[in-house]
């Protein structure tokens, strides 16, 4: 069910779990005692998780995992927060997580929603990636998108002063009404100036859903912000 009857939250994702490989549901029984964090209420300790403090990145629907992967190990001096409702993926990413040896990620499964309402530490995150969320092109599913304000709401108290978050998509439509959404947002600076696309991060990993994009001839736009505090108006 992707729509909470309970509180009449619309989710932005249909869970559609299909069949566990073998290595998946392996991976999920051996691993997720050692990557795994799992959905609770108490706000969560990430210093404790991740056994160190260090630089940290929320990775918000990861898919298969490819771009915490490719970054943690690229960046062993960074910790990665690996986030996605899908199970499969998250049994395929626990099994490379062990099996490169990479010990700066963590897994949650669950929708992000939640876990920023309550699970997650004001100003947690250097970083925050949102690459490819499912772009839900028809008109009748816009209000499906992720990024809208109250979901800004909840990622920006996260992000630590100056701290950046980076967006891509292959949707033109998406990308200028998550530019809109999040230029107007107080306090998240557009690097590339208000109403422009930032270039593609050289740092960003390549993964099946942009090529995927590229493959059908689409634009890929990237949007890059920064949290300043500072420019956010006093109230009155
Ligand atoms: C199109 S995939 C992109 C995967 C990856 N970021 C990439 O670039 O390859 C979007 C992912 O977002 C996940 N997702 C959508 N809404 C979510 C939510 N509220 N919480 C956690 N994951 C979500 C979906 O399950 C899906 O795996």
């Amino acid at each position: 069910m992707s729509d909470n009857r309970a509180t009449g939250r619309i989710r932005s994702y249909v869970l559609r779990q299909g069949r566990l490989t073998s290595g998946q549901a392996h991976a999920l029984k051996n691993y997720w005692s050692k990557f795994g964090i799992d959905h609770q209420v108490p706000p969560l300790d990430l210093d404790k998780e991740f056994e160190r403090r260090a630089p940290r990145t929320i990775d918000i629907g990861v898919g298969m995992g490819d771009t915490s992967l490719k970054m943690a190990s690229c960046f062993p001096e960074n910790d990665y927060l690996a986030i996605d409702v899908h199970q499969p993926g998250t049994g395929s990413l626990l099994r490379q997580i062990e099996e490169k040896h990479l010990r700066n990620i963590r897994v949650m499964c669950h929708d992000v929603v939640e876990i920023l309402s309550g699970q997650i530490p004001n100003q947690s995150f250097d970083q925050a990636f949102i690459f490819f969320p499912d772009p839900w092109p028809k008109k009748r599913h816009h209000k499906r998108r992720l990024i809208n304000n109250s979901f800004l709401n909840l990622l920006v108290p996260k992000l630590k002063e100056n701290g950046c978050v980076h967006i891509a998509t292959d949707w033109q439509e998406l990308a200028e009404h998550m530019m809109a959404v999040c230029d107007s947002y107080s306090g998240l600076i557009n690097m590339a100036g208000a109403g422009h696309f930032s270039p593609r991060p050289h740092w960003r990993p390549l993964t099946k859903f942009e090529k995927r994009g590229t493959n059908l001839s689409h634009q890929v736009f990237d949007l890059s912000y920064f949290l300043n505090s500072k420019a956010i108006p006093e109230k009155s």
